[in-house]
């Protein structure tokens, strides 16, 4: 970091609170993202701990927005049902998902990284500049009257120094642009947007360095890491199911949930149709997998062998999904089974089984 951008750091992890003579920004921007309260421990972001991360800083809708609430809102009242009249289209934020008035025109706190690339600022995109954004901070007056009047409206935005002192931060010009220089150039990794192999920075995801064990770290292939897998056996990022099936570490067991049968009468026996019996989606990719099969018998358009020696036959469904009671044709082409006895198996997923 450069002199300044160190300067502009010390400011953003200073307090602000009793004269101490930071700008306290840390106080609602901490953790990885620069997006958490200092003592949340729940750093996933899942769960508990989600409403403490949200604060009304005055922010209200953007003006173009409040411009069509207002040409909506002066429509002609007989031509619109009861209901909709007047329209509503100004952005309470929390509240408008938990409903709980204590949630009144307050949104997350944003990260702090990768913000040179930003175009526009805040939930209502109203600033164009990091340096305003910091500015805004300084001065401590809401933007939005409506969500100014709030009583949400935090005072660690418009009082950051605590009781009896002036409103706002009180930084001079010159601590605005260390911070916003901190912001913009010490908290942007150019090699995140463009891999750069050359970067002294690590990129946020593991890359290949990190997870070619066999070539970068043999100690612990010697230990049975797996290549492009986590140490962890967990899912890079969200560790939910979704994702666990997307990076090929588990897959969902769809057989009961569809129906097989075979097309008679179409000059290649080998055609079959699946059809989706259940209420739900199956998605991602389909894997049928054929067991059973006598040991001289192949499937002979197999995509790949299961880990337990089986053939399979991947499907890309269009759009990546089979809705409830749609069909999708399959050509299955088993040759040495005369006696028919292999069984299908099919998966949802989009790694190898
Ligand atoms: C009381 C909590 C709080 C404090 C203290 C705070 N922020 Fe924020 N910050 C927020 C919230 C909440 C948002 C998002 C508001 C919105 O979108 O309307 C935000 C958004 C931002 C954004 C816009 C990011 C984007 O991508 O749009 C910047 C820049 C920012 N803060 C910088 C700072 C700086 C610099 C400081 C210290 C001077 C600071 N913040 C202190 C809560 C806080």
């Amino acid at each position: 970091m450069t002199p300044a951008q160190l300067r502009g750091a010390r400011l953003f992890f200073t307090p602000a609170a009793g004269g101490a003579g930071g700008a306290g920004c840390f106080g609602c921007h901490s953790g990885p993202m620069l997006n958490k309260q200092p003592n949340d421990p729940d750093v996933a972001g899942i769960g508990t701990f989600v409403e403490e991360n949200f604060f009304n800083v005055g922010i209200g809708d953007h003006p173009v927005q409040a411009l069509n609430a207002l040409a909506r809102g002066r429509l002609d009242p007989t031509k619109l049902g009861n209901d909709n009249f007047p329209y509503h289209a100004e952005d309470i934020g929390r509240q408008e998902i938990t409903h709980n008035p204590d949630g009144a025109f307050k949104f997350r706190a944003l990260t702090m990284r990768q913000l040179k690339d930003g175009r526009t600022f805040f939930h209502n995109g109203s600033f164009t500049k990091v340096r305003d954004a910091v500015e805004y901070f300084n001065a401590g007056v809401p933007q939005d009257p409506t969500a100014g009047a709030a009583p949400t409206l935090s005072t660690r935005f418009t009082n950051p120094r605590g009781p009896g002192y002036p409103r706002g931060l009180g930084l001079s010009g010159q601590q605005v642009d260390d911070l916003a220089d901190f912001l913009e150039n010490a908290l942007y990794d150019a090699a995140f947007v463009h891999h750069d192999p050359k970067s002294s920075t690590d990129t946020f995801q593991p890359n290949e360095h990190d997870l070619t064990y066999s070539k970068y770290h043999q100690d612990l292939a010697a230990l049975g890491a797996k290549d492009g897998f986590m140490l962890s056996g967990l899912a890079i990022d969200d560790n939910d199911p979704l994702a666990r099936r997307d990076e090929g570490l588990e897959f969902l067991n769809v057989t009961s949930q569809a129906t097989i049968t075979r097309l008679d009468g179409e000059h290649d026996g080998n055609a079959y149709r699946i059809t989706n019996a259940g209420s739900s989606v199956i998605d991602t990719h389909l894997l049928v997998i054929v067991s059973g099969l006598p040991s001289d018998a192949r499937l002979l358009n197999a995509s790949g062998t299961t880990s337990g020696g089986d053939p399979y036959l991947r499907l890309f469904l269009r759009d990546g999904v089979l809705n409830p009671s749609d069909s999708v044709d399959v050509r299955l082409r088993i040759a040495g089974d005369e006696g028919g006895r292999h069984t299908f198996k099919l998966l949802s997923g989009q790694g190898n089984p």
